[in-house]
């Protein structure tokens, strides 16, 4: 039940935490680990806070199946800062050229800003349609030998989830996993970059996780400056500057409670799927109301995106969810109708209540 303290939250992002962790975090606010201070007053370079960063990256590396293949790194700037960093660092020089599938808002935005770094090319793109559907590998138009294929796994805003990972011999793939990250296995061995911004299934704002090849590692020319290079931020530990220490500390706990209580990344798609079939399977029988977005095929698992056959009944079914305790549903500003994110940290009571409320909306309003 939504209790009168707290809601079903549903918002994109920063979106709802686990309340265990919620819980985790405000027992050790005052006295973190017995050091007589929080996690955020300490020194990032103290042992007690290189030991969560330590931890962190164990815990991601644990539930992607990673080993020393790949580096874990915390940075700041949000998803937007990787949009003008990866092909800063990735493209081999001046004539080497990346291509780019733009199945939605944040890939729109990643290929026009790339743009502004070298040759990016399109190699897909979903704007006929309005980012209702998604390209095959065969659909892609690419040159020869790009530098890299980047995509978004799932489009936050569109509602559109690949279903699989793409596979192109030879060429890394670098995705934005940013509303996917960590809510299903994802196959690393055919991804040089896979970066998330914490605020959906990872813990607050603030940390952006990126992780990468170490072979692409060579890539990073030292002319960039140093921010923007991936390779100081392997050399530095992720502290080439001060972390975002609070963040980090709640990526931990939020791995250790999907690999303790939840049981890993495979059990945790499961139960995603289950809460994203109980809203899919409502909007395909009442679809005279609930009018789906994405193709069915490419459904996202984490934004289930609809419209109402009006603005007036749009309204009405946000505020009488709003009176239940079932908020944040409202789709982002540029498409509107209604979002319901249903992330990791979702509980499956939540999207019943929300699935059983769209019914009785129907029964009501039609
Ligand atoms: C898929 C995706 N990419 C990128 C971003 C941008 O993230 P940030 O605001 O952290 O820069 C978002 C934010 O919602 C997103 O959903």
């Amino acid at each position: 039940m939504a209790t009168e303290e707290r809601t079903y939250n549903f918002s994109a992002g920063p979106a709802t935490i686990p309340v265990q962790v919620l819980e985790q975090i405000q027992q050790e606010l005052l006295n973190f680990n017995g050091c007589g201070a929080s996690i955020m007053e300490i020194s990032h370079r103290s042992a007690q806070f290189i030991e969560v960063l330590d931890s962190a990256r164990a815990g991601i590396k644990q539930l992607l199946g990673i080993d020393d293949s790949h580096e874990v790194l915390f940075l700041q700037g949000g998803s937007r800062l990787q949009f003008s960093m990866i092909p800063m660092n990735l493209l081999r020089d001046e004539n080497d050229r990346a291509a780019y599938i733009v199945s939605g808002t944040w890939s729109s935005k990643a290929f026009e800003e790339a743009k502004g770094t070298g040759n990016i090319d399109l190699a897909w793109s979903g704007k006929d349609s309005n980012f209702n559907t998604l390209p095959a590998s065969t659909d892609l138009a690419l040159a020869d030998d790009p530098a890299f294929l980047y995509y978004a796994s799932n489009e936050t805003i569109h509602g559109v989830q690949f279903q699989e990972d793409f596979h192109i011999a030879s060429t890394p793939l670098v995705c934005d996993a940013s509303s996917d990250f960590l809510s299903r296995p994802i196959k690393m061995e055919q991804h040089g970059i896979v970066y998330a911004c914490a605020q959906k299934n990872a813990g607050p704002s603030g940390v952006t996780i990126i992780v990468i090849r170490k072979d692409l590692l060579t890539r990073s020319q030292a002319s960039l400056p140093g921010y923007l290079n991936y390779k100081t931020h392997v050399e530095q530990n992720s502290m080439f500057n001060t972390p975002p220490t609070f963040g980090i500390y709640v990526v931990d706990l939020i791995c250790k409670w999907l690999i303790n209580e939840m049981g890993g990344l495979a059990q945790i798609a499961d139960y995603n799927n289950d809460k994203a079939t109980l809203l899919y399977d409502i909007i395909d029988q009442c679809d005279d109301m609930f009018i789906g977005h994405a193709e069915k095929q490419f459904r996202s698992k984490m934004n289930v995106t609809f419209n109402l056959p009006s603005e007036e009944l749009t309204s009405q079914f946000l505020e009488q969810a709003a009176k239940q305790g079932l908020t944040s549903l409202k789709g982002h500003r540029s498409v509107g109708g209604v979002r319901a994110s249903i992330y990791n940290a979702m509980p499956h009571e939540g999207v019943v209540a929300l699935r059983d409320f769209m019914k009785s909306f129907y029964t009501q309003n039609s």
